[in-house]
């Protein structure tokens, strides 16, 4: 007998022993999952109770009015996001499931909250009977002083009877603070600890992360495996630039730290934590992120073992979707004409919207503007109008103060003092009144990740143009590059294919500058009407489409997994 054969019959008990620890360990998860699921049931039903009393009262102190002087315009709901479930199976119409939001600082009051209730409304439209709870760790306010700061924070106004908030006592697992050394991993550690806390108080149907915590999603699919989980991801907990940035020749705030031996350890540390947070995401049923850049990062770091778990490459090139944060566009698009009349309004006016903070860059457009001066007097759509160049900002500190003062000095010494004017802590009329007036919006920055100030030029249909990079080449000022997402809307391709309205250099901007103020008079109109379409992935409106979209596929998954019992004890969870 042959030694590979003794090898051969002795690997089999090892490969069954560990084909039964994973049995045991998801077993032991199931158990652990069943008696949180017991011990939360009376608070499961004293809320459904309480939500069927709250909807009696808000229906008798709300009797359905037209829906024009409905002032918490919750009755014109229904109208766009029922739409989009038309598009396939009925499954799921009438859903009321309780979805759970993971979010321990909901009070916050930034970008990624209005993320939060953004989704939150778009889901009591879809589906008016579900309830949705916050787990937060705000202990100091209550639901209507939350809700409060919603309508006045965000004007998202949200329905009150089926929205609610159970409160988080270890929320200090989580802060940078607690965790001084291996803050990355002792987070998400502390994220575990917060999110067995939130099981404790109630076990949802769905659950859902919009803070990032992945850990306690991957914790939820252990212990619940029937309850299907959604992450929305900003950015990355671990990025491989971050990886990259330990080499020697490597960039950023790292940039080095990865020789000697504290190197070499913490090489490992995050490489290990990479791994675990690969092994984590794959367990994710739907990924959202909100932006094009965090798509191809959670991409690769998710998308290979989400492959192999779905069985399908396929999958996971389209299962990872890009849906945008919300922007205050409609406010734009409602106080400005873009039309062939308010043409006569624009003039070959060139503006910047951005705090003066020197990433933005204003010397680069300054000099840039001198340069298109130097060469061009006036342009034929505009005979008699030289062009102007018109810089609109915050001015916080005397460092600010200061760089607005080197700004004007600088125009001075390029002789274009007269044709550069600068505009301080614009109030808003002001910003509405230059957005009219101008022809062309600029950015000088080099990979924003997200430029608001150019959805707003766009919105106002101005032609834009910005750096090659970041934010506005992904995501706004072009097509998403033609990545198989599956959902693009037509639209997306047919914005700016005229590739010099991107610019990296003092002379790109200036022929970019040139190019957008000599177009006909007809290019000029419909790049400004595409300009605003563009525009319109921003709305509360696009998101909430494309958030529905992806909560139905967890509705879905949830119907599919409670019908169809799978695993072991899933007969007596239910
Ligand atoms: C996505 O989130 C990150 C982190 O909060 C932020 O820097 C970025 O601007 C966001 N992107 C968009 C498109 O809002
Ligand atoms: C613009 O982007 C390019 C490439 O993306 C970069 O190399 C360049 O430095 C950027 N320019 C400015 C002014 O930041
Ligand atoms: C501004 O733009 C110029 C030209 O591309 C570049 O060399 C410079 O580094 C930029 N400055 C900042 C602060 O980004």
């Amino acid at each position: 007998m042959n030694l590979s054969f003794l090898f051969l019959l002795l690997s089999i008990p090892v490969v069954l022993a560990y084909f039964f620890g994973l049995y045991i360990l998801g077993s032991l998860g199931q158990v652990v999952g069943y008696y949180l699921r017991r011990a939360s049931r009376t608070r499961k039903e004293l809320l459904l109770a309480r939500v069927q009393t709250e909807q009696r009262a808000y229906a008798s102190t709300h009797p359905k009015r037209a829906p024009a002087n409905d002032e918490d315009g919750w009755e014109e709901v229904e109208g766009y996001a029922a739409g989009t479930a038309a598009n396939g199976a009925k499954a799921g119409e009438d859903w009321k499931g309780i979805i759970g939001f993971f979010h321990p600082f909901c009070n916050a009051g930034g970008g990624g909250e209005r993320v939060l209730w953004a989704a939150i409304r778009a889901n009591q439209k879809r589906w008016p009977d579900a309830v949705c709870v916050v787990y937060t760790g705000d202990h100091d306010v209550d639901k209507a002083a939350i809700l409060k700061r919603v309508e006045n924070r965000f004007n998202i106004h949200l329905h009150p009877p089926t929205v609610h908030f159970l409160y988080l006592s270890t929320r200090r697992y989580v802060l940078s603070s607690t965790w001084p050394h291996f803050t990355l991993l002792g987070q998400s550690l502390g994220s575990l600890i917060l999110a067995y806390d939130a099981f404790s108080l109630l076990v949802p149907d769905i659950f859902i992360d919009t803070m990032g915590y992945a850990f306690a999603l991957a914790l939820s699919s252990f212990l619940f495996p029937a309850v299907p989980t959604g992450a929305y991801v900003h950015y990355p907990t671990i990025s491989t630039d971050m990886l990259a940035s330990l080499s020697p020749n490597g960039q950023g705030v790292n940039a080095g730290a990865g020789v000697g031996w504290k190197g070499f350890a913490k090489r490992h540390y995050w490489s290990l934590f990479a791994r675990l947070y690969c092994l984590v995401g794959s367990t994710v049923d739907v990924v959202m992120t909100n932006s094009t850049w965090t798509q191809s990062h959670i991409r690769s770091l998710w998308g290979p073992r989400r492959a192999r778990r779905l069985r399908s490459a396929k999958a996971s090139e389209t299962d990872i979707d890009v849906v945008f944060p919300p922007v205050a566009v409609e406010e734009l698009t409602d106080a400005i004409d873009v039309s062939p009349e308010s043409e006569s309004k624009r003039g070959p006016t060139i503006i910047y919207i951005a705090q003066f903070r020197p990433e933005k860059n204003h010397t680069l457009i300054i000099e840039a503007f001198a340069k298109l001066v130097a060469q061009h007097n006036a342009f034929p759509s505009f005979p008699n109008t030289p062009p102007k160049l018109v810089l609109v900002g915050s001015v916080r500190d005397s460092d600010d103060a200061t760089r607005v003062y080197n700004l004007r000095l600088l125009a001075h010494e390029r002789k274009i003092k007269e044709k550069v004017e600068f505009v301080c802590d614009a109030s808003w009329p002001q910003i509405l009144y230059w957005l009219q007036c101008a022809s062309v919006g600029v950015n000088g920055m080099w990979n924003e990740h997200f430029g608001i100030g150019v959805v707003e030029y766009q919105a106002a249909g101005l032609i834009s143009v910005v750096n090659d990079s970041g934010g506005p080449k992904l995501d706004i000022v072009v097509e998403i590059d033609g990545e198989p997402t599956g959902n693009m809307q037509p639209m997306n391709h047919q914005v700016f294919e005229v590739p010099s309205f991107h610019a990296s250099t003092v002379e790109e901007y200036a022929s970019a500058f040139a190019n957008a103020l000599s177009l006909s008079s007809a290019e000029t109109s419909a790049m400004r009407l595409r300009a605003r379409k563009s525009a319109l992935r921003f709305t509360d409106r696009g998101f909430a489409e494309k958030w529905v979209k992806n909560m139905e596929r967890m509705v879905q998954l949830q119907e599919l997994r409670t019908r169809k019992p799978g695993g072991f004890l899933t007969m007596i969870e239910i």
